[in-house]
């Protein structure tokens, strides 16, 4: 873990596509979360922010972070990819990336924020609650039934009513 590292949150843009791609797939590989393609973030992209430090010599953003707002319905929206990579883990940086989740939620009128996860202490103390995921149909039916582990998904789904 590096100590008194300072990153800011931004909006994603089309030159992290690659770095975010190379963090989805360090966690997908352990089945922590689920592969994107790259086609599949550049279509995504406007939804993501990045958790950035600042390189000095080079000048250039390093992507530590990042996390998308998924939305499904006028009242709806869904946390994805949320992923930190190790080396700063611990130091707040999830935590960051949900709120500002929640804050573009808020600024669209949207009341229920949901995630599906294994990292459910992560999500409790963020104010989440376990729910049953048959309890969000608008998930299930647009998603989960194309996934291939439908039927035998051992993820958590939690709500936040903000
Ligand atoms: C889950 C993850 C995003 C957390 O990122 P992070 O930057 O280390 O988390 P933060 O430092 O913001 O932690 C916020 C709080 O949650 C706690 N926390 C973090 N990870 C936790 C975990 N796995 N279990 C329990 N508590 C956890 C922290 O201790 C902190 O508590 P505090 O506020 O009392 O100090 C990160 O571990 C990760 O990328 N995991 C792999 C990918 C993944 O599973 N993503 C979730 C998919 S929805």
């Amino acid at each position: 873990m590096k100590l008194g590292v300072s990153y800011k949150i931004r909006r994603a843009e089309i030159e992290d596509i690659e770095s975010i791609a190379g963090l989805l797939k360090f966690f997908s590989d352990q089945r922590l979360l689920l592969p994107k393609s790259i086609d599949d973030l550049y279509r995504q992209i406007r939804g993501f922010r990045v958790a950035v430090t600042h390189d000095s010599k080079s000048g250039e953003d390093i992507v530590i972070g990042s996390a998308h707002l998924d939305i499904f319905t006028e009242n709806l929206a869904e946390v994805k990819s949320l992923a930190v990579n190790p080396d700063y883990h611990g130091l707040g940086v999830g935590r960051v990336l949900v709120e500002d989740c929640e804050r573009e939620a808020v600024d669209i009128s949207i009341k229920k924020v949901f995630a599906l996860t294994y990292q459910v202490d992560f999500f409790k103390k963020l104010s989440y609650e376990l729910i049953d995921i048959d309890s969000l149909p608008e998930k299930v039916f647009k998603e989960c039934i194309r996934c291939p582990f439908y039927g035998k998904c051992n993820e958590n789904a939690l709500i936040k009513f903000l």
